[in-house]
């Protein structure tokens, strides 16, 4: 069968090379894909948000499967739209993304089901929003835009006179366009994060590992938020019943939640945990895997993906085996332009690639690369990661740092404690 992957990004390089490796997969096709995913699968030129662009070459193409990784399309209707086409497509429809495209939304679906959450407030009006934060007691709070903001629209205000700014520069500057016109505040929690990301068709789910994203750009957390400078999987110290619990409380309330708004949730569902002394709490969900979460994830799963999708896909994830994952731990070292999240520059050639010894246990993704002629190119903020399976969290971080050693380009930063 052909199967088209929608998006660009190292959880796209992750899903094609996956995705190549079954024995039922005659071709994959990635649109737009990268320089690295064009080692894996045959690069479109098509833009990951061209709706009409994707239907018209999985029609022209007849693709047996599509899989679309980021959220952009998905909250843009490309799953009602292949669908229309009577295309097979993996992901939420428009109205079921909407879980990830409105955090105003999101809340509401957490209050409608009881769902674990930090206490939160939706504005539409800045002026509200203002006497709000007036009324309040001084201390840290969370300012949300509602919209889709690329993972930036969140602002973490230590003093009341942050939040103040934060809600000006979304609501009435309009820093985030459309995305920002509504604001949620929310209580600022404390603990450690994690991601749980499982597959389901809106009735059936198939758990996938959890892991851990690593946000900040520098070391022991410090620096602005970035997509996402690493992430380990499993997480260390999350124990079965803290995982049951998120399964219990949010993953399934808020799948079931949906089915009764008439929103059939087909996909992967991301929920983005904090770990509170009084329990899992729900952050953020995702209607998609995360990146880089996806690359150890799917390091470490030994089944083959595509009959998951597939079923996923069709609404008979109850006819299909859970998945099998590896018990050992992988670890994903993000390699970064010079001046990310913030500026960077493009075009940076990349060295040593062909010094790094690859092999199952240990896989670079691209993000973003480019070639040019025989050359590799950076061509993004997050280039490029090293991801490697190792028995404990030490051996698999140590041949993660070796391999990513002898990568070079200009400027290239990289945390040094992903999975410490
Ligand atoms: P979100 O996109 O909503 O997940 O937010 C991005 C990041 O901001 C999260 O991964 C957390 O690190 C942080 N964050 C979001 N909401 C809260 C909250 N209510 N309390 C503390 N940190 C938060
Ligand atoms: N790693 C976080 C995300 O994909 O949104």
């Amino acid at each position: 069968m052909k199967v088209l992957v929608v998006g660009g990004g190292g959880r796209e390089h992750a899903l094609c090379w996956k995705i190549a490796l079954s024995p039922l997969v005659k071709r994959v096709y990635c649109a737009p894909g990268n320089g690295g995913i064009a080692g894996v699968a045959e690069c479109v030129d098509v833009a990951a948000n061209d709706v009409a662009g994707l239907v018209r070459f999985a029609k022209a193409e007849a693709i047996d499967l599509t899989v679309v990784g980021p959220e952009e399309p998905l909250c843009l209707g490309l799953v009602d739209a292949m669908r229309a086409a009577s295309l097979r497509v993996l992901g939420p429809d428009q109205s079921a993304a909407e879980i990830e495209g409105s955090k105003a939304y999101a809340r509401e679906v957490c209050r409608r089901n009881r769902i674990p959450s930090p206490g939160f407030w939706v504005f539409n009006d800045s002026s509200k929003a203002h006497a709000f934060l007036e009324n309040r007691q001084e201390g840290p709070i969370v300012v949300k835009a509602s919209g889709l903001a690329a993972g930036k629209g969140v602002t973490m205000a230590r003093t009341r006179a942050e939040a103040r700014t934060a809600v000006d520069e979304m609501m009435d500057q309009a820093r985030f366009g459309a995305a920002g016109r509504t604001v949620v505040l929310e209580e600022f929690l404390e603990g450690s994060e994690c991601s749980v990301i499982h597959l389901t068709d809106g009735k059936t789910f198939a758990p996938f590992e959890p892991a851990r994203d690593h946000k900040r750009v520098f070391d022991r957390d410090q620096g602005p938020n970035t997509g996402g400078m690493g992430a380990v999987s499993p997480v260390p110290g999350l124990g079965k019943r803290t995982l049951r619990q998120i399964e219990d409380q949010i993953l399934f309330p808020a799948v079931n939640g949906l089915n009764r708004e008439g929103r059939v949730f087909r996909g992967f569902l991301y929920a983005g945990c904090m770990l509170t002394a009084t329990g899992p709490r729900l952050l953020e969900f995702n209607c998609r895997l995360g990146d880089p979460e996806t690359q150890p994830i799917l390091m470490r799963l030994s089944s083959d993906l595509v009959p998951l999708l597939l079923h996923a896909a069709d609404g008979t994830l109850e006819q299909c085996e859970a998945p099998v994952f590896d018990s050992r731990t992988a670890v994903c070292v993000v390699a970064a332009s010079g001046g990310y999240p913030g500026e960077y520059q493009k075009g940076c050639l990349i060295h040593g690639l062909d010094q790094v010894r690859g092999g199952p246990d240990l896989q670079v993704f691209h993000s973003g690369t480019a070639r040019r002629g025989g050359d590799l190119v950076t061509t993004g903020g997050r280039v490029l990661s090293v991801c490697a399976l190792g028995k404990s969290v030490e051996e698999a971080r140590s041949r993660a740092y070796t391999e990513l050693a002898k990568i070079e380009f200009q400027g290239i930063h990289y945390r040094r404690d992903i999975g410490a």
